[in-house]
């Protein structure tokens, strides 16, 4: 899909050959609505009559209207513009167009864009556009190839925000598509694969590692959660140097569970296919790697995926289980069920070779963040102010938000064990923040933050997909952090630093 930006005014664009037009309309400017151009003759009939309403999402939908080029012609509002409003004028808009074959479609801003809206215009569209093909026989690929986006000003600033915006929707679908894949068609030794490929293809560094030397490293609880899968395990190492080699890096780590039955403390049946899902931390690291290499923006970051199946078997893990994690504690497996931060503690302590400036784990990792955020806001749990702060930011500014949560000592108490330094499970409250406290433990050597995706990395029922959540809010961050060391290197404070 290829996304254009031209300065454009409405009479103009209205002239050109598209499959569709979807003019996005803002609340209230009568000085839009009283002109005397077809479309807005018809919204001034459409609001006398009641038809069309200056509210977020409504739409009016014409097919071959006299005075407009377009085969389809749909009004959309986008009330004040904000981020959420903008989205949801964008999928009612496809909503009205997606029976239709529609290749070549124009959106045109009738009110001035930001590069926040355009960012949101582009990623909601390709969002709403996507289609999921791999294990079909008879797939139904996206029709939809060019979008030109149009406004009356266009500013540098905007066709930065369109570049980052289209790097965006390649690392979205990147994580779309390797967590929609059925844990058959998506393997530790097939994630591993599709991370050499990204890397490949940018020429930045991806080591994977097996059974053999993770076990060296001493990663007893990964390797715990490992036993019962027949599927070998994977640890994939991936390396984007974008600044100097001595400058700290961001360290993603990703929960690869590529299937997560619960182990000997198995999952019931219904909707146990959404555990295929359990990946979906690993995919949003891919998607954020695979967008640096279209952006190549100046940060360094390692990307770390722990990557098994959890299967019950003969030699699985059992509960009561006492196993020694690569940091030397030792943990007694209550429940192996509560896999995901056995892997991922493992990840954590692995992470402190790259003296990083912070560490983001990424993981579909409890029940109970559904239940405590649902499916709009991802779960934060950080130790450090100013990274949680960043985060927050980075979540809101590009509409893949997130909510912090506590991580009071107390919170640890139900870890407590008799027979090991912890317990991998505590009691059922607040079950989200006692798995933080788990992680918290492995992760005292740097500025620290966790990400539950479990309400927000896909949704279910009849949409049911993966969201590619939380890839924009991690590249936000990342950018606003390459942005801000340049800023720093370059500012008369460090140059004079320098000097002395
Ligand atoms: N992958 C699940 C978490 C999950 C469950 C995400 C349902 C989305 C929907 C995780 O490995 C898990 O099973 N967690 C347990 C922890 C419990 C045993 C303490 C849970 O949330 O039930
Ligand atoms: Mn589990
Ligand atoms: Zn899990």
């Amino acid at each position: 899909m290829n996304f254009e930006i031209q300065k454009r005014a409405l009479s103009s664009v209205i002239r050109d050959e598209l499959d569709a037009l979807i003019v996005l309309w803002p609340s209230k400017d009568d000085a839009l609505v009283s002109g005397q151009d077809p479309i807005a003759v018809l919204l001034q009939a459409a609001l006398r009559h009641g038809d069309f309403e200056h509210k977020p999402g409504a739409v009016l939908s014409l097919y071959a209207h006299p005075g407009v080029k377009a085969r389809h012609l749909v009004i959309a509002c986008v009330a004040e513009g904000t981020v959420v409003q903008v989205r949801s004028a964008v999928n009612a808009a496809w909503t009205a167009l997606k029976s239709s074959r529609i290749k070549r479609i124009g959106l045109h801003s009738a009110a001035d864009l930001s590069p926040q809206v355009l960012q949101t215009l582009v990623a909601s569209l390709a969002d709403a556009s996507y289609s999921y093909t791999s294990t079909l026989s008879k797939p139904k690929p996206r029709t939809l190839k060019q979008v030109v986006v149009s406004a009356h000003t266009v500013t540098a600033g905007l066709r930065e925000a369109l570049a980052h915006a289209q790097a965006l929707v390649a690392g979205v679908e990147v994580a779309k598509e390797w967590a929609n894949r059925p844990a058959n068609h998506s393997t530790p030794t097939m994630l591993a694969d599709a991370a050499k490929s990204i890397a490949k293809a940018a020429s930045f560094k991806c080591e994977v590692m097996g059974p053999k030397e993770v076990a060296k490293l001493g990663m007893g609880a990964f390797l715990a959660v490992a036993k019962g899968a027949a599927e070998p395990l994977r640890f994939i190492v991936m390396r984007y140097n974008g600044a100097a080699t001595g400058q700290p890096p961001v360290v993603l780590v990703g929960k690869g569970i590529t299937f997560d039955t619960g182990g000997i403390s198995i999952k019931p049946a219904a909707e146990m296919d959404e555990m295929k899902y359990d990946m979906c931390g690993a995919a949003s690291v891919l998607g954020v790697f695979k967008a640096l290499g279209e952006l190549k923006p100046a940060i360094n970051v390692v990307g770390l995926i722990p990557a098994t199946e959890n299967m019950p078997d003969g030699l699985a893990v059992k509960p009561g289980d006492v196993v020694t994690s690569m940091s030397g504690q030792t943990i007694e497996i209550l429940n192996t069920d509560a896999e995901g931060r056995l892997v991922l503690c493992d990840a954590l302590t692995y992470a402190e070779r790259f003296k990083p400036e912070a560490v983001i784990d990424i993981a579909t990792l409890t029940g109970a963040c559904v239940i405590a955020l649902g499916g709009v806001r991802s779960g934060l749990f950080s130790s450090d102010d100013s990274l949680a702060q960043a985060l927050q930011l980075a979540g809101d500014a590009s509409g893949d938000a997130c909510w912090r949560m506590p991580l009071d000592d107390d919170y640890a108490d139900g870890l407590k064990s008799r027979y090991a330094d912890v317990a991998n499970v505590a009691g059922r409250q607040a079950g989200s923040v006692t798995a933080a406290k788990f992680l918290q433990r492995f992760a005292s050597r740097y500025p620290w933050a966790h990400l539950d995706i479990a309400g927000t990395a896909w949704k279910s029922g009849a949409a049911k997909g993966a969201t590619g959540r939380p890839v924009g809010l991690l590249l936000h961050y990342l950018l606003a952090r390459a942005n801000e060391k340049a800023v720093k290197t370059t500012s008369p404070r460090s140059t004079s630093t320098r000097r002395s």
